[in-house]
């Protein structure tokens, strides 16, 4: 048996039809950049998500940067993010000349942890940037606290994130701004690259639409120097002929997720996801912690099932950010769980039987 980390295959072969229907329809008017799929599609992210405004954009790359310049950042300003993360959530405050500080994160969820971003802060604080890792939303409430005594913005990068909620409101709508990623392998994926930024304010929906198009306002004429970072119409009309499916998918990623629980449990070398009670998390990963993960991976993978790490190096101990000067030993809980996470394969479409081939292979691997 094969058990990949995910299978597009078999996400989109029901939808094929519908997908060609919403180009044939895009290629009637030819109309292929922030065509008027664009703007159907951000409206139904506004209503999906509980959110006054969404931008798309390029990437999910992009959306950080354009909320960033959005925050009219200056050098020196610093942003306090984890470093437990892909790498964009960090490249994007040193792009828009800021300063990334890295708090560690609360080693159960992964997650920024609060008590630690308040301790970053300085008099060059300016933004708080948490990641809702693995699509299980960081600790808003203790986030928003923190910003709103210190006059801080919140970014929410809330690529892996999309439709996950804490205290019953959705991820990404909660902070100043937050942003989404449609790479191919996320949760709503488009076909190539795309992005969105979302925020309740007026005001900042106005500067995003414009740095989206270089800054510009009226045509040629600019106030600042923005990006090219549209979403382009076919991507737009493909997510939303999934984005209704969205739902059903999240929650079977959820029973995929419960029935590794029911199964797993037992196996003493793993640890599987803890989820906090205000969180609805949508597994864009299911990450174990593992005793001798590089093994399990070796013999997973040997056996025919996708599995990776998210993430091997923590962003504070990259080479590109050796100028800010940390070192191993900085943040002990982000350096722990790179060495000990393994995500295993929990998209929709998952079988109970490829489900039970990935957990007899974990208990094989542990009883040696
Ligand atoms: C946490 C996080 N932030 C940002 C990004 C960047 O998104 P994109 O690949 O669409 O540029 C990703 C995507 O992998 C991500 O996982």
């Amino acid at each position: 048996m094969k058990v990949p980390l995910l299978d597009l295959h078999a996400q989109y072969a029901p939808l094929m039809d519908d997908i060609r229907a919403a180009f044939e329809k895009v290629f009637e008017t030819h109309y292929y950049i922030l065509g008027p799929q664009v703007r159907a599609l951000e409206e139904q992210m506004e209503q999906f998500l509980g959110v006054k405004h969404a931008i798309g954009c390029a990437s999910g790359t992009d959306a950080l940067l354009l909320a960033l310049l959005a925050l009219n950042l200056q050098p020196g300003d610093e942003v306090i993010t984890t470093p437990f993360t892909f790498f964009a959530t960090a490249s994007t405050i040193h792009r828009a000349k800021a300063r990334p500080v890295f708090a560690d994160i609360d080693p159960h969820t992964f997650n920024l942890d609060p008590a630690a971003v308040e301790k970053a802060i300085t008099p060059r604080t300016r933004a708080i940037m948490p990641v809702h890792l693995f699509g299980q939303p960081a600790d808003m409430d203790a986030i928003m606290a923190i910003a709103g005594k210190h006059g801080l913005a919140v970014i929410e990068d809330n690529a892996q994130g999309i439709g996950a909620k804490w205290n019953g409101v959705c991820a990404g709508a909660i902070g100043t701004i937050g942003t989404l990623s449609f790479f191919p392998s996320k949760n709503l994926g488009a076909m190539g690259d795309g992005g969105m930024c979302l925020t309740q304010s007026d005001e900042l929906d106005a500067a995003l639409r414009q740095l989206r198009v270089h800054g510009e306002n009226p045509k040629y004429f600019h106030k600042w120097v923005g990006l090219n970072s549209r979403l382009d119409t076919l991507q737009a009309a493909a997510l939303s002929v999934k984005l209704p499916r969205l739902t059903g998918w999240s929650e079977a990623r959820r029973a995929n997720a419960a029935y590794y629980r029911q199964h797993m449990s037992d196996i003493p070398q793993i640890k599987l996801p803890f989820i906090h009670d205000k969180a609805y998390t949508i597994y864009n990963q299911y990450t174990l912690l593992c005793e001798d993960r590089d093994g399990l991976m070796k013999h997973l993978q040997g056996a025919g099932i996708g599995c990776a790490i998210y993430y091997p190096l923590p962003l504070h101990l990259q080479e590109c950010f050796a100028y800010l000067g940390y070192k191993e030993g900085d943040l002990p809980r982000s350096e722990a769980a790179a060495k000990q996470v393994l995500s295993i394969p929990v998209f929709s479409e998952l079988t109970h039987e490829q489900m039970d081939y990935v957990i007899q292979n974990i208990r094989d691997y542990y009883r040696g």
